[in-house]
């Protein structure tokens, strides 16, 4: 006997259901959210997958992990930030604001390889708009295939009859289920594609790679619905005025989550940065004020960064401070301790904060960097161009111990610094490296090394 149609309400801002209409979302605290969604009980509505795992309750040590090769991008920055390479069966989201280069870094993972045989779905642009731009590209591969589709069954059976090695999704906000009753990118879509699509891969072990737009408050796809579905959440940002872009890792079943990759966008497309330190900082040996070296580590790469600062005395009442790359409460802070504990005047002036090449960095060693910057600006006095810092700067002046110390002082040594700057707190051998390790305390400490 044919099931009976059921109703469920489903909140539009961040999917979540209820048997009756509610006014509030309970979940999202968003009014007025909840919409009346008819669930068809003869309809198969989901399609089930049949895994290789059966349903069956197994010892944790007889679940084999042998067959878990990872396929290759081709591409080091890629792989690392995977953390090795495409798991099969898992699904990565690449999310970013609109002309970062989402669709040009996931059609260059197709190209690049040549032992996968891909299927690129579009729903944003037409085959001949993809075609030029693999031109623009300039890279051939027989492997790649494209498909214009927006309809999720569609996909799903293509795929499913096509059997390539990896799957493409430009973009899940452009899938549609039929049988889901609202419009494409709407959040119940976006859920259900996503689910869909993780049971499909799961399946199939087929890896599928979405592409999901950011909304303006920076989420994937409004709320977090999707990261929660996915295995892989990696975010692609930049600077548009600049060339570099980075792939950040958010979220990660099969790795690490600190990892980053560095490409430069040129016009033939993506280009891997295997070689950060030596873009990132400001090649010209010309020593200028306000310019201080941090040595950071994303992940498990170590690099080198330039940080620029301006202190001028402002006009205004309220002084103004302006970060691109750098938390804006977290400079604050900073400038506080400075005023504190170093007894400077830092509230009449505008200070202006910038991480060079428009790159974020999110690491608390750049702190002592960032108020030797500061200081640097302030007193007009230079910091030798062969001098770098890693510490964090606490709430009383003190400059804590950063993690990773040695890669940090080896990345330095090796790029040619003669100095570095770190905390006292740091367990090391000093006399190890081939660069001068200088231990410093306090913020007063770096006030009297370098700028007395
Ligand atoms: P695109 O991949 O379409 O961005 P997204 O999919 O994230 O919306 O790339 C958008 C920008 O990249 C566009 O402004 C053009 C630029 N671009 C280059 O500078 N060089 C290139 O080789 C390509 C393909 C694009
Ligand atoms: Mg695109």
């Amino acid at each position: 006997m044919a099931k009976k149609d059921k109703i469920v309400y489903v909140c539009d801002n961040c999917g979540a259901d209820s048997p009756k209409w509610i006014g509030k979302c309970p979940y999202c605290q968003q009014w007025n959210t909840y919409k009346e969604k008819r669930i068809s009980g003869s309809k198969n509505k989901k399609e089930t997958f049949r895994s290789e795992d059966t349903n069956d309750i197994k010892p944790l040590s007889e679940i084999s992990l042998e067959k878990e090769p990872r396929l290759s991008a081709n591409y080091n920055e890629v792989d690392r930030v995977l953390g090795g390479g495409i798991v099969p069966g898992s699904v990565v989201l690449i999310g970013g604001e609109p002309g970062i280069g989402k669709s040009t870094l996931a059609l260059q993972i197709a190209l690049q390889s040549n032992e996968m045989k891909s299927l690129y779905v579009s729903g944003e642009e037409s085959l001949r708009q993809i075609k030029i731009r693999a031109d623009r590209i300039n890279k051939k591969n027989e492997k790649v295939h494209l498909l214009n589709e927006t309809s999720l069954e569609e996909v799903i059976a293509k795929t499913k009859e096509f059997k390539p090695d990896l799957l493409i999704v430009d973009s899940i906000q452009t899938l549609f289920s039929e049988n889901i009753d609202s419009s494409p990118g709407n959040i119940s879509q976006v859920r259900e594609s996503a689910s869909q699509l993780l049971r499909f891969a799961k399946a199939s072990a087929i890896p599928v790679l979405l592409i999901g737009h950011i909304n303006k408050e920076g989420s994937i796809a409004g709320p977090k619905v999707l990261e929660h579905i996915v295995d892989v959440v990696l975010q692609f940002e930049g600077d548009h005025n600049y060339i570099y872009r980075v792939l950040r890792s958010l979220k990660n079943r099969f790795g690490s989550t600190s990892e980053i990759g560095i490409f430069e966008m040129h016009n033939f497309g993506l280009e891997e940065v295997l070689n950060p330190s030596e873009l990132l900082i400001n090649q010209s040996n010309n020593d200028l004020s306000g310019v201080a070296i941090a040595a950071t580590i994303n992940g498990i790469r170590p690099f080198l960064v330039e940080i620029q600062a301006l202190v001028s005395a402002s006009p205004y009442g309220t002084p103004q401070r302006t970060t691109t790359g750098f938390d804006g409460r977290r400079l604050s802070m900073l400038l506080a301790v400075l005023e504190k504990k170093g007894n400077l005047n830092l509230y009449n002036k505008d200070v202006f904060l910038n991480i060079a090449g428009g790159i974020k960095v999110i690491d608390p060693a750049i702190d002592l960097s960032i108020i030797a910057s500061v200081l640097s600006s302030l007193t007009d006095k230079t910091i030798p161009g062969n001098v770098c810092f890693a510490g964090e700067v606490g709430l009383s002046g003190e400059i804590r111990a950063v993690s990773q110390i040695e890669q940090r002082i080896q990345e330095a040594e090796k790029i040619g610094f003669s100095k570095i700057f770190i905390s006292g707190y740091n367990k090391l051998q000093t006399n190890n490296y081939n660069i001068e390790v200088v231990m410093i305390n306090t913020v007063q400490d770096l006030f009297n090394r370098i700028f007395r």
